[in-house]
């Protein structure tokens, strides 16, 4: 992978969430790792098990720069970052990336809990998806828990063509935005 991308600053945006709080979305840098380690650290074990579908307690050196090293086109992350106690600090990601193994672009989005149910979840997904139509892409995979009707119902009601097949008792949700 190729790290001559420039920073898209273009994707940099305040939101103003359904509460009235404020949170500026971003795209992940790679030097976000620091950052990215305390959001993990903060999600409950239920948020933590719903986004990587096992117990995690902390993430492998191979994942964290996975997650913070992106093309910007085939693969982007968008961060929500709020300033605590003086420090940046990231309560949500949301990601997509192309798997050459799959040939498939998976979806994945999370939300640190003390954060959810103020519409940032939505939000996100809406505007990383519209980078994505911005790269050409139009379909999506989602591995996704059973019991997670949450999100489930999220892209339904973005409206997203929602197809679900179990697999190994996880879902592999297809997506068509
Ligand atoms: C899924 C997740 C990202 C949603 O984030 P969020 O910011 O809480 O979601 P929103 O506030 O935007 O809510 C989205 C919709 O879900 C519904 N919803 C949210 N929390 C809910 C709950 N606990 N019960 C029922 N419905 C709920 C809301 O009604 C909302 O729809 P609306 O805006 O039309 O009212 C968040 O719960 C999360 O991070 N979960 C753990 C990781 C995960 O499951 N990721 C998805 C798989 S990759």
């Amino acid at each position: 992978m190729s790290f001559t991308e420039s920073y898209p600053a273009q994707y940099e945006s305040n939101l103003t969430l359904r509460d009235g709080s404020v949170v500026f979305l971003r795209p992940i840098k790679a030097t976000d790792g620091d950052l990215v380690i305390d959001l993990v650290e903060m999600l409950s074990s239920n948020s933590k098990y719903l986004r990587f579908l096992r117990s995690l307690d902390s993430l492998s050196e191979n994942l964290l720069y996975q997650l913070t090293h992106v093309n910007y086109r085939s693969e982007f992350a968008l961060v929500a970052t709020i300033n605590e106690g003086g420090n940046e600090k990231i309560i949500a990601v949301a990601r997509y990336a192309y798997s050459s193994e799959d040939n498939n672009t998976e979806l994945a989005v999370t939300v640190r809990d003390d954060w959810q149910h103020r519409g940032l979840g939505k939000s996100l997904l809406e505007r990383i998806v519209e980078i994505g139509k911005e790269h050409g892409i139009s379909q999506y995979v989602a591995i996704i828990a059973p019991q997670n009707k949450i999100i489930i119902n999220t892209l339904i009601k973005l409206g997203y063509n929602v197809n679900c097949s179990l697999k190994s008792g996880i879902f592999h949700v297809e997506i068509a935005v």
